[in-house]
């Protein structure tokens, strides 16, 4: 989808997604491994910010990308509002080149946001933007309606397109917000040296 469409979006308030908080299991997540390196983070697809300030409030380093201007500006009008310290970045993480390789992405409701025949183009884009070594750490929508945005996956296209390049360390599912109870699963992965 185009930076228009989603622009588009954010300026008629067609935002289903925004939830008003961060997902549920990245909050479970981070207050599970309070000892996880607090390397640089990056949010692809941030939106307004909710889990860019979820890292933040917790310690880390934290980058957002949008390629919608206006979510954007919504994720820093909310970061300086909470009085919390995060970067944002206009961009497309599917083409854009790094400016800066990071230690965890975390994936949540972009990888189903994309149309399906550019999911190839999103995983060279996190090999891309990732550490040999980092950790993706994802919440993956996987039950929706076909006709998206969002567009519905399996565990098993998960595993098929993650698995030569990333090693699962576990994938559970986790408390969700109650339109997507049950319909989520989360992937805690390690980006492996080398392909194979
Ligand atoms: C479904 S929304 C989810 C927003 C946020 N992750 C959340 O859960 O609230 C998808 C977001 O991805 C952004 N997006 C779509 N394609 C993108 C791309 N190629 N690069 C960066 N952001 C993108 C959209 O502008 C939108 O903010």
């Amino acid at each position: 989808m185009s930076r228009d469409y989603w622009e588009q979006r954010y300026q008629s308030k067609d935002m289903p997604w925004e939830k008003g908080a961060p997902s549920p299991g990245l909050v479970d997540f981070l207050a599970a491994h309070p000892d996880l390196p607090k390397g640089a983070v990056c949010v692809p697809g941030c939106g307004s910010g909710h889990d860019v300030r979820e890292f933040a409030k917790n310690g880390f380093a934290v980058t957002g990308f949008d390629i919608a201007p206006s979510a954007i500006d919504l994720a820093e009008q909310a970061t300086a509002a909470a009085g919390l310290q995060a970067n944002f970045q206009l961009l497309d993480f599917l083409h854009a080149e790094p400016t800066q390789k990071f230690d965890c992405i975390f994936e949540h409701t972009l990888f189903c946001a994309i149309q399906p025949n550019e999911r190839d183009e999103y995983v060279r884009a996190v090999l891309r933007w990732l550490k040999p070594g980092g950790l993706y750490l994802a919440v993956n929508y996987l039950e929706c309606d076909p006709d998206g945005p969002p567009f519905p996956t399996t565990r098993v296209e998960l595993l098929e397109r993650f698995s030569p390049h990333f090693e699962l360390r576990a994938d559970w599912v986790p408390r969700s917000y109650p339109n997507r109870e049950g319909r989520e699963r989360m992937f805690w992965w390690t980006r492996r040296p080398v392909s194979v």
